[in-house]
């Protein structure tokens, strides 16, 4: 193991990823942001600076930040924001994980209006699985909007309706894609030039390429394919499956998946294609087209688009995930007998002032000013007993919705999505084992002594249809307070949000270090 060290500035440029100019929010002078790339074990020192004109804070997507949960980057859930012209070091050590992370602010929704970047981890883990192709390459696919996402923000909660959230203008494949500039009126206020290209990605004739999709979007499902070469998936959220064969995959918010491709056409182009799912939008925008493509190139030289065809189109009727039956973990990790369980149940709910607001049970997350794990853990000192009781509806303050877990445990965590839109969410600090789900009913506690415990999918996003439901469970070992939330931007910001404390009875016995807690000070 080494330590990697990374010197980052956060700065504010004009840019135009598919030829709209825009301000967009990048890590020295680049977006996407840079590719991390370590092994396991190795020690990871960002030494961030922000230049820009908000406070900011860093997320590393999955990774676990087992002792480390101030450095988990959640704005008011594990630390304060680091405020313009300050620097702050993240500093942290993963363990026991490998596979395709991705990192993004966990500030409002700042993510999407950029740094975002791919965050990849390896271990002698993979070596069997290294062995199935020849070249390793991130595709970090996203929507893109042609606005700054506190406009956008702004004129989604006021509304006053539900099913109102932003439709993308248009959608990125690492970081550019074509846009019709004809799309807008001259007086539309944009400035659009007609020069924007899609991204390629030159192949060698059988040669076989990893790809490691990302969808660090902020609302749409992207389903992937390429034409004429089918899809190994073989990792899914960090979690290596066995090889199984697919034509197109669902990639939801923030989850990741490797496929393979092997390049065994002859020659020519063929699409890449990110088709956003549009069952998931709420409304329509004219100006999207809702085909994403990049060029998979077997000749360098040739310039002209694709002239192939798309796999049979199937209807998309939902936006769940991949069926979750083909995932299967490639080393077997048998799930626990669960200890403790809860119940939580995410909606959508016009509330005062006829705000759209997310809730978890009764909570709707609004940031507070002091970090949550600041406060759990001055509480814990100070032997105050609501901070270390167990159970749901921990609320801190009336935002701060807190499912308390306590000390080591084995929890079941049912999630019935009581909304009529679908939810990728994702736990903090944890991979759980997928034990059921389902886009209906209910789930049957008299199926519960017979679900599979041998070898479920694990991963850390999960999407979960309308008025459908997960069983998700993890082994509570991770000391922290650990956001679950859904990931669609719009949505946490809408405070679909709440948290989970693990392992409270560590937590009492820490000390924040002194520079996180001086960023709440400044
Ligand atoms: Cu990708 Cu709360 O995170
Ligand atoms: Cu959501």
């Amino acid at each position: 193991p080494t330590t990697r060290v990374y010197n980052w500035t956060l700065t504010e440029i004009q840019i135009a990823p598919d030829g709209v100019e825009r301000t967009v929010l990048a890590i020295n002078g680049m977006f996407p942001g840079p590719v991390v790339e370590v092994n396991v074990g190795d020690r990871i020192l960002v030494n961030l600076t922000n230049h820009m004109s908000n406070a900011t804070t860093m997320h590393w997507h999955g990774l676990y930040q087992n002792g480390t949960n101030w450095m988990d980057g959640v704005n008011s859930i594990t630390q304060c924001g680091i405020p313009p012209n300050t620097s702050f070091l993240y500093n942290f050590t993963i363990e026991n994980q490998y596979g395709t992370f991705w990192y993004h602010s966990h500030t409002k929704a700042q993510y999407t209006d950029g740094l975002v970047g791919p965050l990849i981890v390896h271990s002698p883990e993979e070596d069997p699985i290294r062995e199935l192709y020849d070249y390793d390459q991130v595709v970090l696919v996203q929507d893109w909007y042609h606005d700054l996402s506190s406009a956008l923000m702004e004129g989604y909660l006021a509304s006053g309706n539900e099913n109102t959230e932003p439709t993308p203008d248009n959608g990125l494949i690492q970081g550019t894609n074509y846009f019709d500039c004809s799309s807008y009126s001259s007086d539309s206020g944009y400035t659009c030039h007609d020069n924007s290209t899609r991204a390629k990605f030159p192949v060698t004739k059988n040669k076989r390429y990893r790809l490691r999709l990302i969808n660090a979007g902020s609302f749409a499902e992207m389903i992937f394919s390429v034409d004429n070469h089918t899809l190994s998936v073989i990792e899914a959220d960090g979690v290596l499956v066995e090889p199984v064969t697919v034509h197109r995959i669902p990639v939801n918010i923030a989850q990741r998946y490797s496929v393979i491709i092997e390049a065994n056409q002859t020659s020519g182009n063929y699409w890449m294609r990110c088709q956003m799912n549009q069952f998931c939008f709420s409304q329509s925008n004219p100006v999207l087209d809702s085909n994403i493509e990049a060029l998979v190139t077997y000749d360098n030289t040739t310039t002209e688009p694709a002239h192939s065809s798309d796999w049979l189109l199937m209807l998309q009727v939902s936006c769940i995930d991949l069926d979750p039956s083909l995932l299967v973990p490639y080393y077997v990790d048998p799930a626990p007998k669960a200890t403790v369980q809860y119940i939580v149940e995410p909606s959508f709910q016009i509330g005062a002032y006829a705000l759209d607001r997310g809730y978890f049970n009764s909570t709707t997350w609004v940031a507070s000013s002091t970090p949550t794990v600041n406060l759990a853990v001055a509480g814990l000192q100070a032997g105050n007993s609501s901070f270390s009781t167990t159970g749901l509806s921990r609320a801190y303050d009336s935002h701060q919705f807190v499912l308390n877990v306590g000390g080591w445990e084995v929890v079941d965590l049912l999630i019935n999505n009581l909304d009529e839109g679908s939810h990728p969410f994702h736990l903090h600090g944890y991979t759980f084992w997928v034990m059921a789900q389902s886009s209906t009913g209910v789930f049957d506690w008299n199926t519960y002594d017979s679900l599979n415990t041998t070898n479920p999918m694990r991963r850390d996003t999960i999407m979960i249809n309308a008025y459908g439901w997960a069983l998700i469970r993890f082994r509570a070992d991770n000391p922290g307070i650990w956001a679950l939330h859904c990931h669609i931007s719009w949505h946490i910001e809408a405070g679909l949000l709440m948290q989970v404390q693990t392992r409270d009875d560590l937590m009492k016995d820490w000390t924040i270090p002194a520079d996180v807690l001086a960023l709440c000070e400044a």
